[in-house]
């Protein structure tokens, strides 16, 4: 585990960013994982800026959403379809036809679409202040695969602050193994909502209590934290 502590949350916002885009630069036809939540609405924003003053063409790179809740319409406006529309797809011309996502059936088929477009050579992640990464809560076994799953409480809880509506309880989200399987893993935490999972991550390995920690096992797997989140391990810049 390659690990980043950076001395503002702008500067691990920028550091992602800037491998997600760098990773466009060097392979045009890039095929990119990506993460929704709040600690990415930054990354985002990042990402398209320093895009558009670069000229970046994204128009040959190809994107695989992480996750989805079940149970609400694909133009919900709390959907990750939206946000990622809102976020990245909109402001970049990302067309349809560039992305998809877990379908709500047939998820093997997903698995089989990923392995189609020669895999994922860099999976964006969040991580879930009890340690998840998708909506692989706390229990998911590290042979997982694209499944549907029940949120936990705290990720509800978490979550239902900015949902509008009636907040799902279930979900669609790549498995631990299928996030493994991608050629490199970043993985941003910031706040301080995230240190005691930041600490358990340091300090277990394979637990399913947080699955998080199976990414450690991967040879290029990035873990990018600010000052907050880092608060309670032991790192120096
Ligand atoms: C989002 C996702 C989740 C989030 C995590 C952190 O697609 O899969 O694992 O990355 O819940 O969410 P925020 O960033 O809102 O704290």
């Amino acid at each position: 585990m390659r690990i980043i502590l950076s001395e503002s949350t702008s500067e691990a916002v920028q550091t992602v960013a800037e491998a997600m885009l760098e990773k466009i630069e060097s392979i045009s036809a890039s095929v990119l994982g990506l993460a929704t939540g709040n600690t990415m609405i930054p990354v985002y924003e990042a990402w398209v800026q320093m895009a558009l003053n670069r000229s970046v063409d994204h128009s040959y790179a190809f994107f695989f959403m992480l996750d989805e809740y079940l149970g609400i319409n694909a133009d919900h406006p709390s959907g990750f379809q939206e946000y990622v529309a809102k976020h990245l797809f909109n402001p970049l011309g990302i067309r349809k036809d560039q992305f998809t996502l877990p379908p709500v059936h047939d998820e093997g088929s997903y698995e089989r679409t990923i392995k189609e477009s020669g895999g994922i050579d860099l999976q964006l992640l969040g991580i879930g202040t009890n340690g998840h990464i998708g909506f692989n809560e706390p229990g998911s076994t590290g042979n997982s695969r694209t499944r549907r799953v029940i949120l936990s409480e705290e990720t509800i809880a978490a979550n239902s602050k900015n949902f509008q509506g009636k907040m799902p309880t279930e979900a669609i989200t790549m498995g631990i193994q299928t996030i493994l399987e991608s050629k490199s893993i970043i993985l941003l935490a910031t706040g301080k909502s995230k240190a005691d999972a930041v600490k358990y991550l340091m300090n277990h390995h394979d637990d399913p209590a947080c699955p998080a920690t199976f990414l450690k096992s991967h040879p290029h797997f990035t873990l990018v934290i600010d000052p907050d989140a880092a608060s309670k391990v032991n790192l120096k810049i």
